[in-house]
């Protein structure tokens, strides 16, 4: 298993609604949206030394989710960031830290799916956690392709960042019983679309692809390395990327808040062989840390 439990978070302060409980005593409602529908709004946040990694832009992501989902009364960014800054406070924490960062539609007046029972307004989730990045980034990871899909916009938008992640986690039941980290997931035509929580990018000699954001969450680490790559006159271009072209990649990586830039070093049981010889992960990880603290935010 990747992660394990860290005996630093075992008394941790956890912002719900509008106050920081003990971790023990940090709950929602079971008439929450969250418990009867899986009905919420999520960001992942990574805390440097230097600040909140790329906290606007998963604010605004947030802000869109809850949005496109309707949501009301939704709290504006300079009260998340007062919530944030509250909750680092009283858990002493400035780094090494994961911040799972939930909106719930809110408690509803009676079970049901009508958002029109919601009356109370949407409820806030701030749980840190010391947490370093949560894959092998010297070493890699293996992952398998799943047969679960990711839901493209037909049915699922995965421009919303939301809770209801069950086509994920049964990805990752696969990738558990097949014992690898994680697994690839196709999109309803069969091209890659991400990993079950992370984005992928393939690089061919000098060029580097990353399947079209239609059926992945547009990750805001993959935006930022799609930046670096501009910024450093590297080819980087999205396309239907199929299991041929990735077997036949120089160098797979997948890329999140979770695990920041990881080497993908088998699909499937498969070596990824670099032929090429050019080390486009290593660049990029190292660009990725050159701009790192530029885009981190003090509360
Ligand atoms: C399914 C999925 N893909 C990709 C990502 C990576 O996105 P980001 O770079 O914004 O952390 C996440 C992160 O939550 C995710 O859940």
């Amino acid at each position: 298993m990747l992660q394990k439990f860290d005996k630093r978070n075992e008394n941790l302060k956890i912002w719900v609604g509008d106050q920081l409980l003990n971790r023990n005593d940090a709950k929602v409602s079971v008439f929450d949206s969250v418990v009867q529908g899986g009905d919420a709004v999520w960001e992942g946040l990574r805390v440097y030394e230097e600040g909140v990694f790329l906290l606007d832009r998963h604010l605004n992501r947030l802000q869109e989710s809850a949005k496109a989902l309707c949501f009301e009364s939704i709290p504006s960014n300079d009260h998340i960031k007062l919530c944030l800054k509250r909750t680092l406070e009283a858990n002493n924490m400035s780094k090494d830290t994961h911040i799972r960062l939930t909106l719930t539609r809110g408690e509803k007046i009676t079970s049901g799916m009508d958002p029109r029972l919601n009356q109370s307004g949407p409820t806030l989730i701030i749980l840190p956690e010391w947490k370093p990045p949560v894959y092998d980034n010297e070493h890699g990871i293996s992952v398998i392709t799943s047969t679960i899909r990711r839901n493209n916009p037909s049915f699922l938008d995965s421009k919303i960042h939301h809770t209801n992640l069950l086509n994920n986690i049964q990805a990752k039941i696969q990738a558990n019983f097949a014992r690898v980290d994680a697994a690839l997931m196709l999109d309803y035509f069969g091209f890659a679309a991400e990993l079950n929580g992370t984005n992928i990018f393939m690089s061919k000699g000098d060029k580097v692809f990353t399947p079209f954001a239609d059926a992945c969450l547009h990750g805001i680490t993959r935006g930022l390395i799609i930046e670096l790559c501009e910024q450093n006159n590297i080819s980087c271009a999205e396309k239907n990327i199929s299991l041929t072209e990735l077997y036949n990649a120089d160098e797979v990586f997948c890329s999140g808040t979770m695990g920041e830039l990881t080497p993908i070093t088998a699909i499937d049981g498969r070596i990824i062989e670099n032929n090429s010889g050019i080390e486009m992960s290593k660049n990029l990880v190292s660009l990725f840390e050159g701009v790192r603290k530029n885009f981190c935010v003090n509360l």
